[in-house]
This record gives structure tokens, sequence and C-alpha cells, in this order.
């Protein structure tokens, strides 16, 4: 009885112990995966001099654009990958750096782009539309503003880091 038992525990012990070695094997790529980029030193974005002094910023809203070099997976292209974003000052004269990424299914939006919608980002692909701030106009397909990008000014000079997440 004692010896049923004991073999019982043994089996219990012996798959258990297999699948939390098998699941360690699976979980630590994908935690690894996640984390990686974070606990790399320079691994992340980083900020990029865009070559833009903020003095020459306007509340009229230019697209910039920048490389980064940043790792996506295995893909990591050489030459740098390159984004944009629409610069200007707010009402407060605070810069502002907004991602040209549709927040519907993620085409490009042009400032002003559409005579039919004056001073409003517009989506060309179903017709998508954001005020000014990036906020998404209602009763268009994009139901989440635009996400801004990280900035720092550092001796008149605008440098651009990673997107926040609208
Ligand atoms: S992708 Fe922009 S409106 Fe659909």
């Amino acid at each position: 009885m004692s010896k049923k038992v004991s073999r019982r525990k043994f089996l219990t012990y012996m798959l258990g112990g297999t699948a939390g070695f098998l699941g360690a094997g699976l979980l630590f790529p994908m935690v690894r995966f996640a984390v990686d980029p974070v606990m790399k030193k320079g691994g992340g974005v980083g900020f990029v001099d865009v070559g833009m002094r903020v003095s020459e910023i306007t509340d009229r809203p230019k697209a910039v654009q920048f490389k980064v070099h940043r790792k996506d997976g295995w893909y990591q292209p050489e030459e740098g990958e390159l984004l944009t974003a629409w610069v200007m000052k707010d009402e407060k004269g605070q810069v502002v750096a907004l991602s040209p990424v549709c927040k519907h299914l993620g085409c490009t939006v042009n400032w002003d782009s559409n005579p039919q919608f004056k001073n409003q980002f517009f989506c060309p692909c179903h017709f998508g539309r954001y005020y000014k701030d990036g906020t998404n106009v209602p009763g268009t397909p994009p139901s989440k503003p635009l996400d801004k990008y990280q900035i720092k000014i550092e001796n008149d000079r605008l440098l651009i880091g990673p997107v926040n997440k609208a």
C-alpha cells in the first residue's frame, strides 16, 4: 500500500516536474523577447535629434522624418528605419509630435490634405479624420486619438523618442 502511494507520488513529481520544465522552456524565450529591448543597454529606441530647432516650430503641423535603429524581432535594417512625426506647438506653446499612423487600420494620415476637411488630419484609406491635437473626429472610422511621440528639447533642438500609445 505504502509502495503504491509512493509510486503515485513519484509519478506526480515526475510529471509535474516535466511539465514545469517544458513550461519554463516555452515561457522563458517569450518573457525574454518581451523584456529584452528594455533590459539591454542601448537596445531600445532612444531619442533622435531630428535636425529641427524648437524656435522654428509653429502651430501648423509639419512632417518631420527621422531614422531610428531598432530591432523588431529578427528584423533590424542596417540603414535604420525611417519614421515620420507631425510636429507642431499646441495652444499652450508646448511642442507636440504626433504619429502619422492611423488608429483605424494603420494607413498614413496627412495634414490638411482634403479640401473638404480643412485644418484636420485626414486618412485617405477610409476617410478617417483627426483634429489638430490628434483627437479622432467622432463618427469617422478611427476610435482613438493619434499616438504621441515622447520628446525632449536640448539647446533649442528637438529630439524625438518612442511612441506613447494612446
Ligand atoms: S486606416 Fe485610416 S481610416 Fe481606415
